[in-house]
């Protein structure tokens, strides 16, 4: 019989997502979750011909060239900016990630964020729970209304579709901006009119980021584009830390440039800017969009599936380097 092909699995997964997995493979895994720095992951690929990853797992020329063995590396992600794939390409190493089973959760934690920033939530509860509250007031955290405002989307892709449709509900004005305009059949559907970066951001009474991070959308939102917001409007970012420009955003809404923000994501997490404790206008979160029971379950046995594929066929389904 033939030794099963030996695979990491670099986070905690769930058990029956392991259980899959040693039906084909040799599974080692890091069900105490700690983060492995660079040296340690290197050091634990090194006899791996598979790995199942996450965004904290950097993949990178100088990882591959120490783990010969490698062939396939599945994030448990959509994003993958964690992943170097020329690097993979050049190594002979297959890379998938997620996508598609997260959308509708990723949009509906949109919609929280979206919420929760225009009516103030985290100011009005971190109030109520100091124990200021001495009752009902004409004035007391007045928000934005959602209803009847105007959506802008930066990035109409899987994602920002499904806010799009949410925002039907709320009988709003969507406008769009992507670097690839949407076929009319998309902008039907989703009621959505593309315009430019500049008309979005002038235009919008909520700005809503949906693009994946890379050289070409790092601080896509940076001060400049902050200057042309309005000064009631929002700024939400469940995409990915490094597509907005941190400080400039803290510097805004210090000084009441935009009224508000909804952060999922940040520079350099987990370790984001200090200042944006100090700030009442925004409603913070650790990267928790797509967290659903169900939707982390399926991101995880999507990841192993693609590993099962990469490693027995060569063809996994959701292949981010076709070579
Ligand atoms: C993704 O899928 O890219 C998410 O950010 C992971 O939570």
């Amino acid at each position: 019989m033939t030794a099963k092909p030996k695979v990491l699995v670099t986070r905690e997964v769930f058990e029956d997502v392991l259980e899959y997995l040693s039906q084909y493979f040799e599974v080692t895994s890091n069900q105490s979750d700690v983060p492995m720095n660079s040296e340690t992951l290197t050091l634990r690929l090194s006899d791996k011909e598979g790995a199942i990853i996450t965004l904290s797992d950097r993949i990178d020329a100088v990882l591959l060239s120490r783990c010969p063995r490698l062939k396939a590396v599945c994030n448990i992600a959509v994003g993958y900016n964690n992943i170097d794939l020329e690097a993979c390409t050049k190594a002979g190493v297959m890379a998938t990630n997620t996508p598609g089973v997260l959308d509708d959760t990723t949009a509906d934690f949109t919609w929280t964020l979206i919420l929760a920033t225009a009516r103030r939530l985290s100011e009005a509860e971190a109030y109520l729970r100091s124990g200021q509250w001495n009752g009902w007031k004409l004035k007391q955290f007045l928000g934005l209304d959602i209803h009847h405002a105007t959506l802008g989307i930066l990035g109409l892709g899987r994602i920002g579709q499904v806010v799009a449709k949410r925002a039907i509900g709320f009988e709003m004005k969507v406008i769009y901006h992507d670097v690839r305009r949407a076929t009319p059949e998309i902008e039907q559907t989703y009621r959505a009119t593309f315009v430019t970066k500049e008309e979005l951001l002038s235009q919008s009474d909520i700005v809503t980021i949906h693009v994946p991070y890379s050289s070409a959308t790092h601080h896509l939102i940076g001060r400049d584009e902050l200057e042309q917001m309005k000064q009631t409007a929002i700024l939400i970012n469940a995409s990915r830390g490094g597509v907005v420009d941190d400080q400039a955003l803290i510097e805004s809404l210090r000084s009441g440039k935009i009224a508000g923000a909804g952060l999922d994501v940040f520079e350099n997490e987990p370790k984001f800017n200090p200042h944006f404790l100090e700030l009442k206008n925004v409603v913070l979160a650790p990267h928790i969009a797509s967290s659903s029971f169900a939707t982390r379950h399926k991101m995880a046995m999507l990841a192993a599936e693609n590993l099962v594929a990469a490693l027995t066929t060569g063809k996994p389904p959701n292949l981010l380097n076709p070579f």
